[in-house]
Parts: structure tokens; C-alpha cells; sequence
């Protein structure tokens, strides 16, 4: 049977549960169905095409047509399909695969990569293996975890747990236990005090997460997670002179550092790893999404020698590590996996990134000539704005107004896609981009507002 749109949005809002979806309201509006990919525009079961501003989830860095990984997953699933790595079993991609991930971070000091499938079960499995680490040698009350506000990390429970975002708690009995201490979110636009430098705002915070250290006890606290840029939080850059404050304090605590990388690893931010762009050194790292491109699901925890050498004791104690999945290391994945890297070093991304990123950012920034737009921040090819009602009080559009939502919808009509984060409008194209295409997803984006902005006219919303 062929599918029509009509089948679709029937069986979508009869049998779907979408993930982060206003579930009623589903069964009104219906799915957007994306049906193929071409570059960085992908087309919809209507034959609507949109330049996909935002990488899928953040992800796709090649975009959506790279025939060397459909080429690779159907060499390795012809070969191969799959093969675990319980019990030291292996499969030849996740070992080249790891040779690979690990060369690209001995300068960060990462030793090890554990495989796992999402970016939240990377991060779940971090918070294991951090646990166990201090177990393992003689540091058993370091079990706190510190997080910050806005910080994203996943939604499995533990990792959810982490995130700092009031949605993915309430109503999930989550954060789960004491373990999980916040703290502030390095946002100077949203945070600053009155009158306030950003390096005044800088000190402050960093004086908040050590009166936080102080105050439960260093010998309590484990790990720091952190994205070495906030995503989902809305496009956090961290102010200068953060990371290095922040990590002097943990250094001096003993509290291990985890770079949540999901979303700035790979060259989003104009270096491999967010680490480079920022001069983090981490104990461990979380990759996923650009790790594959997307195009099949595998993430990674990669772990430094400290920490590896202590995993060891434990499991020479315990008599194995007894952590992992079934499809951890999947040899297809691994293989697509390894495709993507090869592609992302003989192109030179990162380089390209660091060519095509001053156009970007040059004409993210002039988006704040619109009146509803109200600041940009980015780097790289990450950006996101911020929309106001009104830019000298600062106020924000009445969310049963649906100003913001308009924005997203006159978008899909004028064919490009972003993400409303709150009242952001995140960009994080993929990484293939070219300037051309940058001034497309820009004048749509230009035409989208002025849509919204007639409607918010029309309602008296603004002069
Ligand atoms: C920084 C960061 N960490 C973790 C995750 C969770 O990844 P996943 O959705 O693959 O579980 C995300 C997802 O957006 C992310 O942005």
C-alpha cells in the first residue's frame, strides 16, 4: 500500500507517542512527516522542502544524503550485523572505532571509550562508573553529582536527574535522591545582576559553587557535568575566564569533570571538541549525535587513565565490571561511526566550520536589526536569538499569545526549520553547510519573523 499524507497523520495520531510532543494537542495538529533528505534540506510527505536548520536534534552533521555512510552500514551489515563486546568478546569496528575517538582526545587525556547508544545513556553510565571509581579507591563518600541550571544531560532517570531544566522533572518524581546538587547557569544575559561586568558575574557565580563545595563537604562530592557550551538550555556561552575558574576549583577539590560533548563535539563550535574551543581538561567525556552523524544511533564515555586504572581495581575486586548493553559497540554502528570521521577529517570540518562560521555568526548578529529580536549569542555553527515583546523592558511574549509558536509555524511555511527553546530560537545547521545556504536559512528567517510579526501587529502586541 502506498502512503499518503492522510494515512499518515491517521496512524500518526491513532498509534504514535511522540517523545517531548504536547500530547493532546497531537491529535489535533497532526505530525510533520519528513520523508527524504537531500544535503541540508530534508522534504515532507507533501513534497515541502525545508532547509533543516537545526541538524535534526542537533545532529546531523553531514546532513541527511551522505551516501558513504549508507555505503559503510551496508558493507558492515553485510559482513558482519552484529557482535558483542561482553566478556571481552569484540567486533572490528568498535575496536578501530575507539583507536580512533581515543587519538582524537590523548590530548584532552582520555584513555578508554565504553560504547553505549544515546547521549543519556552516556552520561547514565558516566555517573556508574564515577560512583564505582570512588568506591574502587578508598573514596567512599564521594557520591554527589553537581549540575547546573538549564544543563541538559538526557532523560533517563539518572541522567534526567542531571538536567536542569524544570520540564524534564516535574510530574517524573525527578531529580531522583540527594545526589544531585545545582548550581548556577553561566548565562550573563539571563543571570547578570543589575549593573553587573561579566567578569563581576564570572566571580560570582564561581564563589556560588564553592560556598556550594564548602558547604556539603568536599569529601561528598564526586563529579561535575557540564556541557562545555549549554545546547538545549538555549544556546549558553559560557562568559571568558569561566572554565578556567571553574576548573581550578574542581582540581583543587578533587571533583572529576565530565564534558557533556553530545551536541559541541565533532566541530560544532570551530574545534574537534568543545574542550578545545573552551581549554577543558575533563576526567570524561560524553559523545553522541555528530559521533555517527546521526544516521545510526551510538554514543561513547570516554574515561581518562586515572579514572580507567581505578575502574580496573574495582573490577579486579568485584571480579568484572558488570556494566553494559547489548548493542553497545555495535559493529554497524561503529562502522558508520568510523565513516563519519574519516569524512569529517579528509573534508577538514573543522576547518570549513572555522571558514563558513564569521558568515553565520555575522549574519546572526544582524538579526537583532528586527524588533522582536532582542540579542544573538553563538559561536561556531551554533547560535540561537532572543525574542522580546518589548527590547527596553526586556519583556517576553505571553506564551497563550503564541507570538513564539507563530515564529516556528510561518518558518515551516517558508520552508526552514529551527527550535524554540522558551523564548530562543536555537540555529545548529549541519556542519555542510555553505554560505549560500547560510543566507537562505537567514532570509527565511527574516520572512518568518515579519510573519510573526504582522500577527503580533494585528493583535496590538506591538507598535
Ligand atoms: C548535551 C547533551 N547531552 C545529552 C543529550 C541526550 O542525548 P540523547 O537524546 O541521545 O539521549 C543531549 C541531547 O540533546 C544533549 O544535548
Amino acid at each position: 500500500m502506498l502512503r499518503t499524507h492522510e494515512l499518515n497523520v491517521k496512524q500518526d495520531v491513532d498509534s504514535l507517542f511522540h517523545p517531548y510532543t504536547p500530547l493532546a494537542r497531537q491529535r489535533e495538529t497532526g505530525p510533520l512527516v519528513i520523508t527524504r533528505g537531500d544535503g541540508v534540506y530534508v522534504e515532507d510527505d507533501q513534497g515541502r522542502r525545508y532547509l533543516e536548520g537545526m541538524s535534526g536534534l542537533w545532529c546531523t552533521a553531514l546532513g541527511f544524503s551522505e551516501p558513504r555512510l549508507t555505503e559503510a552500514a551496508a558493507r558492515q551489515m553485510n559482513r558482519l550485523p552484529y557482535y558483542q563486546l561482553f566478556g571481552g568478546r569484540a567486533n572490528e569496528p568498535s575496536i578501530e572505532l575507539s583507536h580512533r575517538l581515543i587519538e582524537k582526545t590523548r590530548h584532552l587525556g582520555m584513555e578508554k571509550a565504553m560504547f553505549a547508544n544515546s547521549g543519556s545513556e552516556a552520561n547514565d553510565q558516566a555517573v556508574k562508573m564515577i560512583w564505582y571509581y570512588f568506591n574502587a579507591i578508598g573514596k567512599p563518600t564521594k557520591k554527589k553529582l553537581i549540575a547546573r541550571e538549564r544543563g541538559y544531560h538526557g532523560v533517563t532517570v539518572m541522567s534526567a536527574s542531571l538536567t536542569g531544566l524544570p520540564g524534564n522533572h516535574a510530574d517524573f518524581d525527578l531529580p531522583i535522591g540527594e545526589r544531585v546538587l545545582r548550581t548556577a547557569c553561566p548565562s550573563f544575559y539571563h543571570y547578570a545582576q543589575p549593573g553587573e561586568t561579566e567578569a563581576a558575574f564570572t566571580n560570582r557565580i564561581v564563589s556560588e559553587l564553592e560556598a556550594l563545595i564548602l558547604r556539603e563537604g568536599a569529601d561528598t562530592i564526586a563529579a561535575f557535568f557540564a556541557e562545555p557550551l549549554q545546547g538545549a538550555g538555549g544556546v549558553i556561552i559560557p562568559p571568558p575566564g569561566y572554565w578556567a575558574q571553574v576548573q581550578a576549583l574542581l582540581r583543587e577539590h578533587d571533583i572529576l569533570l565530565v564534558a557533556d560533548e553530545v551536541i559541541t563535539g565533532f566541530g560544532r563550535t570551530g574545534q574537534w571538541f568543545g574542550c578545545d574551543t573552551y581549554q577543558i581538561q575533563p576526567d570524561m567525556m560524553s559523545l553522541a549525535k555528530a559521533l555517527s552523524s546521526s544516521y545510526l544511533p551510538i554514543s561513547a564515555t570516554l574515561v581518562s587513565a586515572k579514572v580507567y586504572a581505578g575502574l580496573t581495581q574495582g573490577s579486579t575486586r568485584n571480579g568484572l565490571f558488570s556494566h553494559g548493553v547489548t548493542y553497545a559497540g555495535h559493529p554497524v554502528c561503529a562502522a558508520v561511526a568510523i565513516e563519519t570521521l574519516k569524512i569529517y577529517e579528509e573534508r577538514d570540518l573543522v576547518r570549513h566550520v572555522q571558514q563558513i562560521a564569521p558568515h553565520f555568526q555575522q549574519r546572526l548578529q544582524a538579526m537583532t536589526q528586527h524588533p522582536m529580536v532582542h540579542a544573538t549569542r553563538g559561536i561556531g555553527l551554533i547560535g540561537a536569538m532572543e525574542l522580546v515583546q518589548d527590547k527596553a523592558s526586556r519583556r517576553l511574549f505571553d506564551p497563550a499569545s503564541g507570538i513564539v509558536a507563530r515564529v516556528l509555524s510561518a518558518g515551516l511555511e517558508v520552508g526552514v526549520i529551527y527550535r524554540p527553546l522558551r523564548d530562543t530560537m536555537a540555529l545548529c545547521p549541519p556542519l555542510i553547510i555553505n554560505s549560500a545556504q547560510i543566507d537562505e536559512l537567514f532570509d527565511k528567517l527574516t520572512l518568518a519573523l515579519n510573519m510573526a510579526l504582522a500577527d503580533a501587529r494585528h493583535a496590538g502586541l506591538m507598535p
